[in-house]
Formats: structure tokens, sequence, C-alpha cells
């Protein structure tokens, strides 16, 4: 989420890059020598024409802005300047370019702005392989789009791009169709007013050429402010060049993700044809009622959410093992409300504390009556033995037993399938470790764990001796964890474990 959340930012996401270091980087990096045409598809207030006419005498520039107030100040700025043209249109849409192309683009494009549904499905049909709610990445393709051969673009955008599962697309035209000059990773404070809580920034860019498979580009990180951005144009860019991405490798990669190997351990681990989570378990969401106010209720102990949800009498909760017969039909009794397992980052067990209707007539208002709302969904899996992970981690990804409950759809619930079995608490531990973790946040640099990212884990088995030492560390683990919350140090011995398994401290 961006800090400042005003509804005019909602609609235009109108950031301007009022830093001149980033300014004059990105305007270093389009190298614009000569008589050549530039297009900025989002313009604001000016702040890259500035810098281009701060270095170059009569850049040829066309702008692009929407936003009526930031138009006029365009006019006022450049209307005397008869080689910079102001459109005011949606660049998005199609509108007569005459298919004009540019030689350069430069743009700080709006993050995720508001799009009307009807915009929305025009530009799902325009793209169907991006993800139409994020806008940065259609201003990146469109502009690439526009570039003539051998044309350079640079943009500034959130480094979400490098790996979330939906810019798979944007990144697969980016390995088929041009070269990837270099990528300087940054955290979101460099720009003035802003702090994303979800991501960092990132500066790159692109020269419209076809790549070949072994091209490669430098990844750069590490810088401590904004004003080390200009030293990336000269020599000094070694010391923060942390790898060198190759197309071959990407390509192979999952979703074609842009991993940065951080770590020489996860390289490994992730290129190899490993066995993968998704091998070995089923990875699935969980039950959602349609409407929690009536149908969920809390114990005593609960002190979350006391006005919504009522209070549960013990003698209304079903203590039956649910497990044995997993009444998918509903129960016939006054004993009718279940244990549901429930999103929060606890660590290896969660104690029952909030119970789901579960009598017949409930049953049939999920399916039914309310199915738009409610999730009956994956019903194989309740009532089962498995493990659920919070959907959305708070600093480290956490696992807790799903032991014959129902679980909820804020987490993902995670069962060993058939022949894997026996791997229940070697999976729980697993998913509390530091390994995992590591792994967990380069396939997705966000604190998101979708089932989509977990599947993707690479699993190394152990030997049947290791396993049996892990399981019975993890079950002893488990025990605490019923009386107390699990510390960092109640987790040395399995962390060592997991890391002897994975290379993770000898790499
Ligand atoms: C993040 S701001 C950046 C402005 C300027 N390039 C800068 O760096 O200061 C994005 C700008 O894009 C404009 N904008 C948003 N949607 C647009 C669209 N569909 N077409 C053209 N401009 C748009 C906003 O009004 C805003 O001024």
């Amino acid at each position: 989420m961006v800090a400042l959340a005003k509804r005019k930012q909602d609609e235009f996401q109108a950031f301007y890059t009022n830093c001149n270091y980033i300014t004059s980087y990105m305007v270093g990096l389009l190298q614009c020598h000569g008589d050549v045409s530039i297009l900025d598809p989002c313009a604001g207030e000016g702040a890259f024409i500035e810098g281009l006419m701060a270095v170059n005498d009569v850049p040829n520039i066309t702008a692009y802005e929407l936003n009526n107030d930031s138009v006029k100040i365009l006019q006022s700025k450049y209307s005397d300047s008869s080689n910079i043209k102001i459109e005011q249109e949606d660049f998005l849409l199609p509108f007569q370019l005459n298919f004009k192309k540019f030689d350069r683009v430069i743009a700080n494009p709006p993050y995720g702005a508001y799009q009307s549904p009807e915009k929305r499905k025009q530009l799902k049909n325009d793209y169907p392989r991006l993800y139409a709610k994020e806008t940065y990445g259609l201003f990146l393709i469109k502009a690439m789009e526009l570039l003539k051969d051998n044309g350079r673009l640079v943009f500034i955008v959130p480094d979400t791009y490098l790996t979330l599962h939906m810019h798979e697309g944007l990144r697969k035209e980016l390995l088929r169709s041009y070269e990837i000059e270099s990528i300087v990773l940054f955290p979101s404070n460099f720009f003035p007013s802003v702090n994303f809580g979800y991501a960092g920034l990132s500066i790159i860019s692109i020269v419209n050429k076809t790549p070949s498979n072994t091209y490669s580009f430098p990844v750069y990180n590490g810088l401590s402010t904004s004003k080390e951005l200009p030293d990336l144009l000269t020599a000094k860019r070694k010391k923060y060049e942390i790898c060198r991405l190759t197309y071959s490798q990407l390509s192979n990669n999952p979703s074609s993700a842009f991993f940065l190997p951080s770590k020489r351990w996860i390289n490994l681990a992730l290129s190899t044809n490993s066995l993968k989570v998704g091998d070995i378990c089923s990875v699935v969401t969980g039950f959602y009622s349609g409407n929690d106010g009536k149908y969920l209720r809390r114990s005593a102990s609960v002190t979350r959410g006391v006005k919504k949800y009522a209070i549960i009498n013990s003698d209304e909760v079903c203590n039956d093992d649910l497990s044995i017969k997993p009444p998918l039909d509903g129960l016939n009794n006054s004993s009718c409300w279940v244990p549901i397992v429930k999103g929060g980052n606890k660590r290896f067990y969660k104690s029952s504390e909030w119970f789901m209707d579960w009598s017949e007539e409930a049953i049939y208002d999920y399916k039914v009556v309310n199915k738009k709302r409610a999730r009956f969904q994956n019903p194989q899996y309740y009532f089962h033995q498995g493990i659920g992970v919070p959907m959305v981690s708070s600093s480290s990804i956490t696992a807790s037993l799903i032991d014959g409950r129902l679980f909820d759809q804020s987490i993902v619930g995670i069962f060993p399938k058939n022949k894997s079995e026996n791997l229940t608490y070697f999976m729980l531990g697993f998913f509390n470790s530091t390994v995992c973790n590591d792994l967990i946040r380069t396939i997705n640099a966000s604190t998101n764990n979708s089932a989509n990212y977990i599947k993707k884990i690479p699993v190394i088995m152990p030997n049947e001796m290791m396993l049996n030492q892990i399981t019975n560390e993890v079950k002893r683990v488990l025990t605490l964890s019923k009386k107390r919350d699990i510390a960092y140090d109640d987790l040395i011995k399995l962390n060592k474990y997991y890391d002897g398994l994975y290379g993770a401290k000898s790499a």
C-alpha cells in the first residue's frame, strides 16, 4: 500500500519524481545524443522534461498526461517550446499515435491507478496475457511497443514484476523480444514522500533488440541513499553489482521469474529439477461461510472481534474425531459447532478458539442458498491431517498443524499426498524453518504465501534416519507450542537440520 492514499492519488497515482538523483540517473541511462525523439507517456508536471532539457539543448519530446491540472501546468511551462508536444490523452487507450515510434521513452508510470470496470475490460482485451489491474506493467508494455528498433526506454517501477506470478506475461515478452540493459533495486523511501509496505522500487533500462539466449544483464542493489544512483553511470557501479541474470536461466525458472541469486544454495535449490512442494502435497485454500457474523463463534479467551462474534457454549462444540468420517453434509445433533483453524502467525499449534456452525441447515446455506458468497471449496481436505500456512506473513513464514479440524480461507492448507503422509511433521518443521522462508521470499519477494508460490518451493528429502530425527524434534517443539509461544531459540536445532539438508550454511 502506498502511504499517501488520497483519492486524487488513487485515481492518477500522481507521485512526481521530485528527486534530482533519480531523474538525472534515468536521463543519463537514456543516452539521448543528437536529434532523438523522446516520449514521456505520463508526464505529470514535467519532472523528466526538465531533466532532459538540462542536458540536451532541444530534445524532441512528446508528453502524454491525463490529469487536467497537470496538463495546465505542462502547457504553462512549455507552450513556447515548439519541440515539446503536450497531449491530454489516456496513454493506455488506443488513440491515434499515427503509429509514430520513438527513439527513447522515459517514465514514472502510475502504480495500480484506479480504472473503471469498462476500461479494465478493454485493457484485458487489448493485453490478454498481462495483469490489467496493475497499470505500471501496461504502461511498460505499451511503451516497449512504441520503441523504434534499437530504441531505449527507462522506467521507474515497483520491483514486483521480478517475481509475481501475475507479471509472467510481461517477463516472457521482455525475454522474447527485448534486451534488458540493467536493473537497479532500492527501497521505496528513496522516492520523497512515498513508502510502499509491500515492495521496493526499481529502475529498468530496456532496448528494443532481439536478445540471444546467452544474453545477460547486471542487477544493482545495496545503495544506501538516492545520492549514490548517479554512481551507477560510472565505473563505481561494479561495487553495487549483485549478479548478472542470464536470459536462458530466467526462461527456465518457474513462470520465468527473475530470482536474484543472493545465496548460492538458493540458486542451486531453485535451478535443479528438484522435487517441489506441489509434487508431494496438495496445496489448497480453505473454507468461508459467507457470513461469519452469523456462523462463526469464538471461545471466551478470544478478545478480538468481541462485538461481531458470539461466545460458544462448550456443550455446542463437537468433540468427536472428525477425521475418521469427515461430516461433509453437516451434523444432525445439538453439538454441531466444529473447530476451525484461522489465520494469524502462530507457529506449530493453534489451539481451538474459533468454531463454525456445521449443522445440516448451515451446510445447506453454504452450499446452496448462499453459495455465491460462501466458499465451500476443497471439502475433500476438511477435517484431515495437514499444515496451515497463513496467506500473509507478518515477518517470516509460519505454519501450524491442522489436526482433523476445518481451516479457513485466510490460510493455505498443505496436505501430504498418499505416499507422503509420513512427511506431515517433517513439512510442519520445514514451513517454520529459515531455509523455507529464504526460498519462498526468493520465489516471491512480497509477504504473500499464496498456494501458487508454496507449490513451487523445492523440497530436499532426508534419508530415513534423518527423517526420524527431524520428526522427533518437530514433535518436541509441537508439544512445547501447546504450552507457550515458540521463540527463535526453540528452533535452533530444527533450523540446523534443514540448513544441513539444503547446504544453507556451507554455500
Ligand atoms: C507517478 S506520476 C509521475 C509523473 C511524472 N512522470 C513524474 O515523474 O513526476 C504518474 C502520472 O501519470 C498520469 N496518468 C495516470 N494515468 C494516466 C493515463 N492513463 N494516461 C496518461 N497519464 C496518466 C497521472 O496523472 C500522473 O501525473
